[in-house]
């Protein structure tokens, strides 16, 4: 397969807004301001999908709103990454009959990763016929032409072709938060870890160019954007694509070098290709946040090999030991999977123990799904539902307990934190390294950094004063 990246042209982009307004024209013939609503499932990457799905129907003369009972539209942006999240998906669908009932207008869309799967579009096209229109991630940038079709010709569209995918730029984009932004720096995945549904649903790697990623960033921040968040399902190859010679700790130092007072963060890091250049520039500029997301999946250099993941126990933790030796306040978080095929309890241990070496700040723990059409979905498991769940329950408190540890020993610093909002009567706020602080204050104050005394701990937050200056 070639891995030149196609990209969209301007061409084809702007016979996607001829769309927007032709959908615009069927409303205004109507009389209607329609409605939509962006139902989003999981991770970062779909969320910045959602924010551009909600920017070709804002062109199209949407308003969004918060629900799916009344709206026009309603686009339901799935993920496919663990059995449950699909069971949610299904569930939530199978509600949107009485909706539309309610409401026999409504278009209802089903995209995302779910979308990408041939026996998802199957199963919607045979058995959830009040679904209109099914389309994959690699679509998305069609979204406007499908719509049009299903409004005009009323009948049921699935762009669901598998492809290596591309790129478009130029796609309107709706952020809800005035403060934090997601950029997607590259599409796609090439690692084809044996667990893991997301190169057949996203496509082959892919990444943006330098100068229109410099290009957004510099909007952002223009715009009073204090976080930008870079995303890729690995970010660390970034650039590989390209041939531009710009790797992704060369473009972490272009976007720090830029004017403003901001902070950078990224996700996902794969540690096969986590090295020094990495750390050390994160190391070098105030405008990276000394936080990583490195998941190790598992501690056994066994079971990573049967996962794929080209690094063993000892690189990754020689890794982490240079990340902490550079940076020595860094907020370490990372995912773990707990019973992978064959996974036995000797293994299961030696997770335990790297977590005990390693002490995270955070993990995201998660139970073996086995994902149709992945090479581990066919190993032997013979290990029992009831077993894995002890071990996903062990490993859960040890990590409680550590967490529970790092925040404790937080009560009593003076911190510099991001105030991003509210909840219930409390502001919250992010240090640095992302951990949530709750505080008493203004609303006015959100938006500004303050320097905030620790003063309380829990395993999952902490608590503060604003240091009066
Ligand atoms: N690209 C990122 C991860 C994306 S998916 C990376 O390589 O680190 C987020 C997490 O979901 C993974 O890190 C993994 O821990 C978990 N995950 C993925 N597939 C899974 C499966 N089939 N069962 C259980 N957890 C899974
Ligand atoms: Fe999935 Fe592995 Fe790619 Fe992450 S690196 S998205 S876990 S295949
Ligand atoms: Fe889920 Fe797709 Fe993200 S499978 S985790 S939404 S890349």
């Amino acid at each position: 397969m070639s891995n030149k990246t196609t990209l969209i042209s301007d061409e084809q982009l702007q016979k996607q807004f001829e769309y927007c307004d032709q959908i615009a024209a069927y409303w205004q013939q109507r009389d209607t301001v329609p409605k939509a609503y962006v139902e989003t499932y999981g991770c970062q990457q779909n969320e910045a999908d959602s924010e551009k799905i909600r920017g070709y129907l804002a062109q199209s003369g949407y308003s969004i709103i918060n629900e799916a009972e009344g709206a026009d539209v309603v686009v339901m942006n799935t993920c496919a990454i663990r059995e449950h999240a699909e069971q949610r998906v299904f569930g939530n669908l199978g509600a949107l009959v009485h909706t539309k009932r309610r409401h026999p207008g409504q278009k209802i869309f089903l995209c995302g990763c779910m979308a990408g799967q041939t026996i998802v579009s199957d199963r919607i096209k045979n058995s959830y016929h009040h679904v209109d229109g099914v389309f994959s991630t690699h679509h998305l940038w069609q979204f406007p032409e499908i719509l049009c079709n299903v409004l005009y010709r009323g009948k049921r569209q699935f762009y669901v072709a598998d492809e290596p995918g591309s790129i478009a730029e130029g796609i309107p984009q709706i952020r809800d938060n005035k403060l934090k932004a997601w950029v997607s720096i590259m599409y796609g995945c090439n690692n084809f870890c044996t667990y893991c549904i997301v190169p057949y649903v996203r496509g082959r790697e892919r990444s943006r160019k330098p100068d229109d990623i410099l290009a957004e960033c510099k909007d952002l921040i223009a715009a009073g954007i204090k976080e930008i968040t870079l995303l890729g399902q690995n970010v660390n190859s970034y650039g590989k694509d390209l041939d531009c010679g710009v790797d992704f700790s060369d473009l972490l130092s272009m976007i720090a070098e830029l004017e403003g007072d901001f902070l950078i963060r990224f996700m996902t890091s794969h540690p096969r290709d986590a090295g020094r250049k990495l750390f050390d520039t994160m190391a070098k500029y105030p405008k990276i946040a000394k936080q990583l997301h490195l998941p190790f999946q598992s501690g056994s250099s066994r079971v990573l090999k049967a996962m794929n993941r080209h690094y063993d126990r000892e690189k990754y933790l020689a890794a982490v030991a240079y990340a902490k030796s550079v940076m020595p306040d860094l907020v370490l978080t990372s995912d773990v999977i707990v019973g992978f095929p064959g996974e036995t309890e000797e293994e299961f241990e030696e997770t335990i123990s790297l977590i005990e070496a390693v002490r995270y700040d955070a993990l995201f723990t998660f139970i073996f799904s086995p994902r149709h059409g992945t090479p581990a979905a066919s190993m032997e498991d013979p290990t029992p539902k009831e077993e894995k769940n002890r071990r996903f329950d062990k490993l859960c408190a040890v990590q409680n307990r550590i967490s529970e540890e790092i925040h404790a020993a937080y009560v009593g610093k003076a911190l510099r934190c991001l105030v991003d909002g509210k909840d219930g009567d409390q502001l919250t706020a992010r240090t640095e390294g992302g951990r949530l602080v709750r505080l008493s204050g203004d609303d006015a104050l959100i938006g500004t950094y303050q320097t905030i005394t620790i003063t309380g701990s829990t395993t999952w937050s902490l608590t503060g004063n604003r240091k009066e200056k």
